[in-house]
């Protein structure tokens, strides 16, 4: 059976719009194949909102977003506000706001290592052999929404971290629920020799373990994991952590793939839910057809996956595997033969409504590919 289903789609900023046009794409190509039906509905978010309506999230956004089964979302930032301390709305700001409007309080970044890129990673192959992680990164809490000051002469400056028991149990249960369905093992990143907060995480995953026998739960200090995640990231299974280590960490874990440009992630909560790509908005790339559509599409995968799409989203996997392994990639993969951010887009929508491989036509990409060698 079908199901039909409303998509807010948020291109943003920078690569955000080339990207996000590709998994529009291959989510088409999956409800001709399956017979589903996704409706678009696009609004602003990010310096892209500033430029149109002096707002990073319009109040039109947050509504049209509380109004859809799920939100599809590009990337956010630019340039002329990273350097500029003084700028009083900033992209980012719309980000964070629709986080916590929607209440999307538990970050899931997967991890996972390809063949293909292998020779792109920092780690040596006998390092990244078996790599299969998730990160769970506690979204709508700690220091990012704590209380903040500036004094009167701005030169004295203060962010509050704040957790309560709450906002910690709703997302260990999550962590603990993933773990059970993968290699049963959590591990909790803190700094909980120094932080109050990081002692009271710890407290409560302590409390909740019970509950969870069938989980090995270790704890980390942040700086420990830090570490870790290069010298031997595949003792990782389920890793949980707060607001801000997990957006070091997550940074740190997506270049072990290889790419920075091909991790997705699932941002959930409380019904709602958003799925982007990790990576920025990539300014200079802007705009060329030369930006890594993977993490958006894999983002797609796990959209589809949040709908109960299961077979859908294997597919949109199997595709994306099926371009790594036949050297259809971009140029931050190849700098020397690499393919247009589109057509990878159309190589993938043409794999999910398998016209791969009778109708593929080599010499029809060979035309398409670039020739800026
Ligand atoms: C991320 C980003 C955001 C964050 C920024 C854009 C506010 O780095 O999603 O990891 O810090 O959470
Ligand atoms: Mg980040």
């Amino acid at each position: 059976m079908g199901v039909e289903k409303n998509i807010a789609v948020i291109n943003g900023d920078g690569i955000g719009p080339e990207v996000t046009e590709q998994s529009i794409k291959v989510l088409n190509a999956i409800a001709h194949q399956f017979g589903h039906k996704f409706h678009y509905t696009h609004c602003l978010m990010g310096a892209d909102a500033i430029d149109k309506t002096g707002n990073p999230l319009p109040d039109e956004t947050i509504e049209i977003c509380l109004n859809s089964d799920a939100i599809l979302f590009g990337a956010i930032g630019h340039p002329k506000y990273d350097n500029d301390p003084n700028a009083k709305v900033r992209p980012e700001q719309g980000l964070l706001k629709l986080r916590k409007s929607l209440q999307l309080y538990a970050n899931i970044r997967p991890v996972s290592t390809y063949a293909a890129l292998q020779h792109l990673s920092p780690l040596k192959p006998k390092q990244l052999d078996g790599v299969d992680c998730v990160i769970y990164r506690e979204l709508t809490g700690g220091i990012y929404f704590g209380n903040k000051t500036i004094s009167e002469d701005g030169n004295k400056a203060s962010d509050d971290c704040v957790y309560s028991r709450e906002e910690i149990e709703r997302i260990a249960h999550l962590a603990f629920k993933a773990a059970q369905q993968r290699r049963k093992k959590l591990t909790l990143v803190d700094k909980a020799n120094v932080l109050e907060t990081s002692r009271l995480w710890r407290k409560v995953v302590q409390q909740m373990a019970s509950q969870y026998p069938e989980v090995t739960v270790d704890f980390l200090f942040v700086d420990n994991a830090a570490m870790q995640l290069i010298l031997n990231p595949k003792q990782f299974d389920v890793i949980l952590t707060e607001n801000m280590f997990g957006d070091i960490l997550s940074d740190e874990a997506s270049v072990i793939t290889g790419s920075l440009g091909m991790l997705p992630s699932a941002s959930v909560g409380n019904g709602g839910a958003l799925f982007e790509p990790i990576h920025g908005s990539y300014p200079q790339a802007a705009g060329k057809d030369i930006a890594n559509p993977l993490g958006s599409i894999l983002s797609a995968a796990m959209l589809l996956d949040h709908f109960g799409l299961g077979k859908e989203a294997e597919k949109v996997r199997q595709g994306v595997q099926w371009t790594l392994e036949n050297g259809f990639v971009t140029k931050d993969i190849d700098p020397v033969n690499f393919y247009f951010t589109s057509t990878i887009g159309e190589l993938i929508s043409d794999f999910v409504q398998d016209k791969f491989p009778t109708e593929l036509h080599p010499e029809n990409i060979q035309l398409r590919k670039s020739t800026i060698i």
